[in-house]
Parts: structure tokens; C-alpha cells; sequence
């Protein structure tokens, strides 16, 4: 199994005050499945990407990445699986203001100790791959909202991932925009990738194998899935 989380739960610490965003979490992603995860907001959806692409780690229960425990990791060994296993791409791109677009998607490489040479190819591979070969020197503020988000999963394509993480990656997109990376995420599926990604968007829902709904810090069995 490529991802697996048995019992999870994650508390947050507020002063005093502790809450349980993730309540006991049963879940288990194969290689190439493509899942939507849904639920209303405050149900724990962006804490168990967070969790699964070891941004954090749960508080209690188990996490196996590829059958290894990731309870026991290092921040070391955390941070070399977030840079060269898992790609993530957020609501709000989270692109670097000042860079390039080759720069931004250089990121991970350079993390990587890539060299300079591979560095190029690799960032003018991913940028084709997104369709934005022409805009390589373009920073964010040159850029519309679909073709930042292009650039961000060319950044997280980087460093050829097996998993893709993304948080409402078209929640802030016009639906043409929209479109364009659920293409793209369909491309990446045919690939063997495996995608999980948190929407509200029923164009990406409805390609996903499967979707994992959230209420409350728990996986929903029962009633609608959207
Ligand atoms: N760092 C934090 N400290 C304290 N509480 C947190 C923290 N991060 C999240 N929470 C709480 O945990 C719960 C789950 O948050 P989470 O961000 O996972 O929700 P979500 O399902 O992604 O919601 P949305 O759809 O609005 O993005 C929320 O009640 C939130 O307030
Ligand atoms: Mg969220």
C-alpha cells in the first residue's frame, strides 16, 4: 500500500485549548488511484493533506508511507519525502512574487542539489508539460490565475513525484482556467501518478476513482457523496 493511515488523529493546540481536527482516520491510497477528497469546511480535509504529504505528523495513530512508519522520521528524512515523493499544489499557488516562472518551478530542484545542467531540462520539461514553454520568464504578476497554477505544477512535478497533493487547486479559477488543470491532472493519472485533491469542483470529483469524505475529523460513510 502506498499510503496508509490507520487511526490517525491530529489535535491542535490553541493556548490552553485543544482541538482534534482529525478524530481517527482510516485511510488507504494505492499507487495511480486518483481521489477527491470532500467536506464541508473545518472538517479536517487541508490537515489530512497536510498529513499525508508529511507536512505534519499525526498526534496519534499510524502513518505508512510505502510501509514505512512515518511516526518515527526524522525532519530530515520528512523533508526529503516532501521534496522528491510528494508534489503539492495549493488554492492560492503559493508562488514565489519576485521569480521567474522558471525560477519558482527551480525551487525543489535546487533543494534537490540537482545540477545546473539537468536543473534547465528539467524545468523546461515540466513547463511544456503545463503548455507554458513561451512564459518562462514571466513572474506571477505577468501571469493569469490558470497559468500560475500551470507553473505551480510544473514546481511540483519537478522532481517526479510519485504522489500529487492538491488543496482546491481551481478554487481560484475561472472555469476555462479550471478546465485546464483537470486535464492536466487527468494527464498526470494516465501517467500512474497518484493524485489526491481536495475540491468542491464536481469537474475534478467525477473523474476520481473514488471520493473520501470528511465531517468532523472523521471519514463519512454514510449518505450523499457530494
Ligand atoms: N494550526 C492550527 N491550529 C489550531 N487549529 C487549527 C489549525 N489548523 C486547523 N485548525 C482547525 O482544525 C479544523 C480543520 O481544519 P482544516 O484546515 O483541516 O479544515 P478544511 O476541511 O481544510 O476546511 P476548508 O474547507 O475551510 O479549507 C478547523 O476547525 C480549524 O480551525
Ligand atoms: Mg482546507
Amino acid at each position: 500500500m502506498l499510503i496508509d493511515l490507520r487511526k490517525v488523529e491530529k489535535a491542535y493546540r490553541t493556548g490552553s485549548v485543544e482541538f482534534k481536527a482529525l478524530k481517527g482516520i482510516d485511510f488507504e491510497g494505492k499507487r495511480g488511484e486518483y481521489i477527491a477528497v470532500v467536506g464541508p469546511s473545518g472538517s479536517g480535509k487541508s490537515t489530512l493533506m497536510n498529513i499525508v504529504g508529511c507536512l505534519d505528523i499525526p498526534t496519534a495513530g499510524e502513518y505508512f508511507l510505502e510501509g514505512q512508519p512515518v511516526n518515527g522520521m526524522t525532519s530530515n528524512q520528512l523533508a526529503d519525502i516532501r521534496n522528491k515523493k510528494v508534489g503539492f499544489v495549493f488554492q492560492a499557488f503559493n508562488l514565489l512574487p519576485y521569480a521567474t516562472a522558471f525560477e519558482n518551478v527551480e525551487v525543489p530542484l535546487l533543494f534537490a542539489r540537482t545540477n545546473g545542467k539537468n536543473r534547465k531540462k528539467r524545468v523546461m520539461e515540466v513547463l511544456s508539460r503545463v503548455g507554458l514553454a513561451d512564459k518562462i520568464n514571466n513572474r506571477p504578476t505577468e501571469m493569469s490565475g490558470g497559468e500560475m497554477q500551470r507553473t505551480a505544477i510544473a514546481r511540483a512535478l519537478a522532481n517526479e513525484p510519485d504522489i500529487i497533493l492538491a488543496d482546491e487547486p481551481t478554487g481560484n479559477l475561472d472555469s476555462a482556467s479550471g478546465g485546464e488543470i483537470v486535464k492536466i491532472f487527468d494527464e498526470l493519472w494516465k501517467m500512474g501518478k497518484t493524485i489526491i485533491v481536495i475540491t468542491h469542483d464536481m469537474n475534478i470529483a467525477r473523474r476520481a476513482d473514488r471520493i473520501i469524505k470528511l465531517k468532523d475529523g472523521l471519514i463519512d460513510t454514510n449518505g450523499n457523496m457530494l
